[in-house]
């Protein structure tokens, strides 16, 4: 970070208690269901049972806390912790209408918040770690959620070179504008795709049996049924990565959108515009 709250990869810092977050919660189903199949395989991981107590860091919408109050049943319970207050009012509100009594929300930084009725015996997280400035103290108070012998399962981005659709969309971008080099551990989507940095932070948290699979897929641009427009709109007003363009101005953006339109539309079939991906499922005990 430099003193302008930039990373040095350009980007302005990833600031979801403010407008990153209002920014996910403007297109929240259409996030939510292209990062389904990554949730799905992660709850398999887990596998929760009954009357188990988890934590979901991160939690967004409360997509996968409302998963997770399922599957522990009325004698678990599901917090979903995250730094957004409007995400996590917006979670608050979809799981009084899915009736759910076990799970609730609260908004908190979750490299330093600790819970009240903290420790507990799972922690959860889809895509919700990589955001930390300073990983080694975030993972600590992580570690400090959860009772001795207890589980944690995280979903994070593997390194942005090793999914295509990201470095689809970055070719895109990079016809138009020149783009900084790459910050690989810097706070953003593919802060932990380094599986040795990974494994060694959960270590010096106090995780042992470290696992890490991999999860490879297909992303929909833009939630299945996106066509390449709509799908070229969602990156460019949706995701962060909009924000390399924004300050280069309207003929540039339009000329962006163009290339992305033009690649989105090889990689478009039936059900919308898919392009591969790949995540790690990392699994450890305290
Ligand atoms: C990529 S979104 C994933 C949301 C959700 N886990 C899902 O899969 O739908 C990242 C989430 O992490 C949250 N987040 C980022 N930094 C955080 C922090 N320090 N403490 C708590 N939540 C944080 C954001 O507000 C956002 O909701």
């Amino acid at each position: 970070m430099n003193h302008a709250g930039e990373n040095t990869d350009g980007l302005a810092a990833h600031d979801w208690a403010g407008e990153a977050g209002t920014r996910w919660l403007a297109q929240l189903d259409r996030f939510e269901s292209m990062i389904a199949p990554v949730g799905d395989a992660l709850l398999a991981q887990a596998a929760y049972a009954a009357g188990e107590r988890v934590v979901d860091i991160g939690c967004g919408g409360g997509w996968t806390t409302r998963r997770i109050g399922v599957a522990v049943g009325d004698t678990g319970s599901a917090l979903g912790l995250d730094i957004s207050a409007d995400l996590v009012a917006a979670a608050a509100d979809r799981a009084r209408q899915a009736a759910l009594a076990n799970i609730r929300f609260e908004q908190g930084d979750a490299a330093s918040f600790m819970p009240g009725d903290a420790p507990f015996d799972r922690l959860f997280s889809r895509f919700g770690t990589m955001f930390f400035h300073d990983p080694y103290a975030a993972f600590a108070n992580m570690r400090a959620m959860l009772r001795g012998g207890g589980r944690l399962d995280i979903a994070v981005w593997a390194p942005a070179a090793e999914n295509p659709w990201t470095m689809s969309v970055m070719g895109a971008i990079g016809e138009h504008i020149d783009l900084p080099p790459p910050q690989p551990r810097a706070p953003g989507p593919f802060a932990l795709g380094e599986q040795d940095y990974l494994a060694e932070l959960l270590q010096s948290a106090g995780f042992s049996d470290i696992e890490i699979d991999t999860w490879l897929g297909d992303q929909r641009i833009g939630g299945p049924g996106s066509d390449p427009e709509s799908a070229a709109r969602f990156v460019l007003d949706g995701m962060h990565i909009g924000d390399l363009v924004r300050p280069a101005g309207e003929e540039v953006r339009a000329a962006v959108h163009q290339s992305l339109v033009d690649i989105f539309e090889r990689h478009c079939d039936q059900n919308g515009v898919r392009m591969g991906a790949k995540a790690w499922l990392v699994r450890a005990r305290t």
